[in-house]
C-alpha cells in the first residue's frame, strides 16, 4: 500500500500482526517531549516510553548534539583488536552506576544480545573455574530475554517459544510464575506478600532434578516485564540470590527494563538490594535513540576469566564474542549524554515520584470498570489485567490498545494486560489523560 511519501510493501514489521497493520497503519513521523506526530498528522501521547526506552522523553538536544559531535570526530572505528575513547569512558560511567563489584561491561547492541552475551560468560565462567560441567540454565515462566537462540530458550512466553521445538537449548528449565491473580490481583507500590514460599519449587525440585552443581545459572527480569509487569514477592529476589549463593550458581538479572532508572533507582538490583552476578542493559541508556546495550560483570567473574590465560600467550583470545558493533562510538557517546542528562535532571527521582501518581491513578481510575480483574503499579509503570475473551486470548487487551490509538495514547498491550510505562518527563495531565483514554476504552471493549 502505498502513501504519498512511503510505500508499505517491503517492511515485513516485528512483532506486529502486518496483515491488519498495513490496512489501518500507525506510522510516526515525528517526535517530540511526550508526543509523536503521525503521518497523517495525528498527534499521539507516548504512554510507554517507545517500548521503556524514551526516559528523558523524545528530541532531547544534550543527546541529539552529543551524537552529531561524535559523529564529526570518530563516526565508527573497529570493536576488535582496539577500542575507542567514547567505549572506555561510558562503560567507566556505566559501572559507577552499578551496584556492588558490578564493574566490568560487555557491550552490545541490544537486549536480546545482552541476554545471550550473558548466558555465554556464564559457561565459559564455569569452564575456566574448571566446572565445565555446569551447563543448565533457569529461567522463569513469563519471562522475556529477548529473540535469540539463548535468550527465547530461557524465556518463558509461550507464544516466543512454541514454532522453535528441539531448536532451543536442551539443558534449560523453568521456576514458576511470580503471580496469584486471587490474592494480589490489585497491588499499588508495594511488594505483594505471599503466605507460600515459592522458592522452595526451585530448591526441592529443580535444583535436585539437575543438581546443583550442574547449573550454571539462573537468569530472571526483577520485574516481570513484558509479560505485563508482574511484581516478584517480597523476599523472593533476596532468597534467590542465597540459593544461588549455597550453590555456586551465577545469577542474572535482566534489567532491559527495570534498569537506568524505571524503579526510581538506578538499576532494579538497588530498589530490591540485591546485587547479581550479571546485569543486562539495554533501551533507556541512550534514551531509545540508538541501539545499545550490555552485560556488566562483576569483577570475579572477569578476573577468573583473565586468570584462567594467565599462562597463555600473550595473544590468547579470552573470551571468543563480541559483535562488530559493540561499543559503538556513536551509541557509546549518545548513552554518557542520556546518562548526563538522567542524572542533572534528578529524573530517576521523578520517575519514582511520578510512579506513585501514576498508580494512584489508575487504582482509583480504573478499578471497578466492567472486565478488569487487575491492576499491578511498581515504579513508574503500571498494568491494568482485563478478563479474556471466551477463545480469542489477547483480543479485549489489543482491542483496547487500537481504540487508546485512536484517541491520540500510546499503549502496550501484553497478553491480556495493557501496560503503561511513560517517560519519567510526565506530568500529572498526561497521566491523566492516558488514564481517561484506557478507561473509556475498557468501557467500550467490555
Ligand atoms: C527484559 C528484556 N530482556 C530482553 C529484551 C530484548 O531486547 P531487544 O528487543 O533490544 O533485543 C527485552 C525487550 O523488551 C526485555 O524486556
Amino acid at each position: 500500500m502505498a502513501y504519498p511519501d512511503f510505500n508499505m510493501d517491503h517492511q515485513w514489521l516485528p512483532f506486529t500482526p502486518n496483515r491488519s497493520f498495513k490496512k489501518d497503519p500507525r506510522v510516526f513521523v515525528k517526535a517530540d517531549g511526550m508526543f509523536f506526530t503521525t503521518h497523517d498528522g495525528k498527534q499521539v501521547l507516548d504512554g510507554i516510553s517507545s517500548l521503556w526506552c524514551v526516559g528523558a522523553g523524545h528530541n532531547r538536544k544534550p543527546i541529539n548534539e552529543a551524537i552529531k559531535k561524535q559523529l564529526d570526530t570518530l563516526d565508527y572505528a573497529t570493536a576488535f583488536q582496539a577500542s575507542n575513547d567514547q567505549a572506555f569512558k561510558a562503560a567507566e560511567m556505566i559501572a559507577a552506576m552499578a551496584p556492588g563489584d558490578l564493574n566490568q561491561v560487555l557491550f552490545c547492541n541490544s537486549g536480546s544480545e545482552a541476554a545471550d552475551t550473558s548466558l555465554k560468560v556464564a559457561l565459559a565462567y564455569h569452564r575456566a573455574r574448571g566446572e565445565g560441567h555446569r551447563n543448565v540454565f533457569i529461567g522463569r515462566e513469563k519471562g522475556y530475554h529477548g529473540v535469540g537462540f539463548g535468550g527465547m530458550s530461557v524465556g518463558g512466553i509461550p507464544a516466543n517459544r512454541k514454532v522453535y521445538g528441539a531448536a532451543l537449548l536442551p539443558r534449560v528449565d523453568h521456576m514458576r510464575f511470580i503471580h496469584d491473580p486471587v490474592k494480589h490481583a490489585y497491588i499499588h507500590g508495594a511488594e505483594p506478600v505471599w503466605e507460600e514460599d515459592i522458592l522452595l519449587e526451585l530448591e526441592q525440585r529443580i535444583l535436585p532434578l539437575h543438581d546443583p552443581s550442574n547449573i550454571a545459572a539462573v537468569i530472571v527480569e526483577p520485574v516481570s516485564g513484558s509479560a505485563g509487569w508482574y511484581l516478584p514477592p517480597k523476599g523472593y529476589l533476596k532468597r534467590l540470590r542465597e540459593i544461588c549463593d549455597k550453590h555456586g550458581i551465577l545469577l542474572i538479572f535482566d534489567e532491559v527494563i527495570t534498569g537506568f532508572g524505571r524503579m526510581g533507582t538506578n538499576f532494579g538490583a538497588d530498589y530490591y538490594g540485591v546485587v547479581p552476578d550479571m546485569l543486562n542493559f539495554a533501551k533507556a541508556v541512550t534514551n531509545g535513540v540508538i541501539p545499545l546495550g550490555g552485560v556488566i560483570c562483576t569483577d570475579r567473574i572477569y578476573n577468573t576469566m583473565m586468570d584462567a590465560n594467565a599462562g597463555s600467550p600473550a595473544h590468547a583470545i579470552e573470551f571468543f564474542h563480541g559483535y562488530t558493533y559493540s561499543g559503538h562510538p556513536v551509541a557509546c557517546a549518545a548513552a554518557m549524554a542520556t546518562l548526563s542528562l538522567f542524572k542533572e535532571e534528578n529524573l530517576f527521582e521523578r520517575a519514582g515520584e511520578m510512579g506513585m501518581v501514576l498508580g494512584d491513578a489508575l487504582h482509583g481510575g480504573l478499578k471497578g470498570l466492567p472486565s478488569v480483574i487487575g491492576i499491578r503499579s511498581l515504579g513508574l509503570a503500571g498494568a491494568v489485567e482485563l478478563a479474556s475473551v471466551a477463545g480469542a486470548p489477547g483480543k479485549r487487551a489489543y482491542d483496547v490498545f487500537m481504540d487508546c490509538f485512536k484517541q491520540g495514547v500510546l499503549v502496550r498491550p501484553a497478553g491480556e494486560n495493557i501496560v503503561i510505562c511513560p517517560p519519567y518527563i510526565v506530568e500529572k495531565e498526561h497521566i491523566e489523560r492516558i488514564v481517561n483514554v484506557v478507561g473509556e476504552s475498557i468501557k467500550k471493549n467490555a
